[in-house]
């Protein structure tokens, strides 16, 4: 089988080959030639992806997915296979396990708030540090939750329909803030982080759990009518402009990837960051962009949804291509 040609960054990542996959981005000189972390020397180069075109586009030209009401109708269907076809392709419980470490559920009476929670799967995780009845989950879908609904270890969990924009908890509420997979269907990841700030508590930690950018060209395409695959550096300003400090980001992937990641992951890395002052976040942001209401052409939903179907039929094929070329190439040979 013919190999593409493997993208020199991630050849030469020094994180995953020093098997060291936590960046402490505290650290002012992230944008700088080199930063140290935890007694070591990174040359950022490496760290910036090779194509960089932006992955910000303007609220009235959304990819597919990145609009609600899209998001809606699209884990209206998803949700009957969810569990079934994303999980064990793009978020095994390994990688759970792996992202949630930054998150610290050092303490079973922790309050923690799982937004996008979905079918629950990241929540399970969660309710093997935390007692179920401190964790509310909370999504959009009545579909997805009523999976969540179904499983025996989140019967006591609160479960609740709700936009993550706009989360009906109090301000300084919970102890953890956890979204996996979820950031890559907002319109807007800057508010809803924002709202993330505000209803932890002074010293509470959120978490986000999310995709990386692809920089092989199909791959790209598709992301870019399907969902919001953002840079690592792009989380890290999102944090950082609402407030948070002591931002981290973990690399997280699937085994059979063997670390690649050029073709984008639909759960790629684990970012955190840590509330230090109480309230709401210092950033002032405009009115929302988003207007779920508009009435949305009939002829360019359909285009929409029929490239929406194609991208996700695409990296639904990825990591099985993965998979395989794992099997294929020896162990220790760049894939
Ligand atoms: C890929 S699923 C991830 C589910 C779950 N966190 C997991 O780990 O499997 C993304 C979820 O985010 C939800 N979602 C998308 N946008 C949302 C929003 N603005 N507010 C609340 N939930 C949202 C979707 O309904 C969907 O259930």
């Amino acid at each position: 089988m013919a190999l593409p040609v493997l993208n020199r960054g991630e050849k030469l990542n020094p994180i995953i080959e020093l098997g060291y996959n936590g960046i402490n981005f505290h650290h002012r000189c992230f944008l700088e030639k080199g930063f140290s972390s935890h007694g070591r020397i990174y040359q950022t180069r490496r760290l910036m992806p090779k194509c960089s075109l932006s992955s910000s586009r303007p609220a009235s030209q959304p990819r597919f997915i990145q609009h609600k009401k899209e998001a809606f109708w699209f884990y209206r269907f998803l949700s009957i296979v969810y569990d079934h076809i994303i999980n064990p392709g793009h978020w095994t419980k390994d990688m759970r396990d792996d992202a949630l470490e930054l998150v610290e559920l050092n303490n079973r009476n922790l309050t923690v708030v799982d937004v996008g929670g979905g079918t629950g799967f990241t929540t399970l995780g969660i309710v093997k540090h935390v007692d179920a009845k401190n964790v509310t989950i909370l999504d959009q879908s009545p579909h997805q939750l009523a999976k969540a609904k179904q499983k025996e270890p989140l019967k006591e969990c609160k479960i609740i329909e709700g936009d993550a924009e706009d989360l009906p908890f109090p301000t300084d509420y919970a102890d953890r803030y956890v979204l996996a997979g979820s950031i890559e269907d907002w319109p807007d990841p800057q508010r809803g982080i924002k709202e993330a700030y505000r209803v932890l508590k002074i010293g509470g930690t959120a978490c986000i759990i999310g995709p990386v950018y692809p920089t092989f060209w199909l791959s790209r395409f598709f992301e870019d009518v399907w969902m919001l695959f953002p840079k690592e550096e792009k989380y890290i300003e999102w944090f950082k402009k609402d407030g948070f400090s002591n931002v981290k980001l973990k690399r997280i992937c699937p085994k059979w990837c063997r670390g690649v990641r050029r073709h984008g992951l639909i759960m790629g890395c684990s970012v955190t960051g840590v509330k230090h002052c109480s309230g709401d976040s210092p950033l002032q942001l405009g009115p929302k962009a988003e207007d779920v209401k508009k009435p949305v052409n009939p002829l360019t939903f359909l285009l929409r949804l029929l490239l929406g179907v194609t991208a996700t039929t695409y990296f639904a094929l990825v990591p099985i291509y993965m998979w395989i070329k794992d099997k294929i190439v020896p162990k220790g040979m760049p894939i």
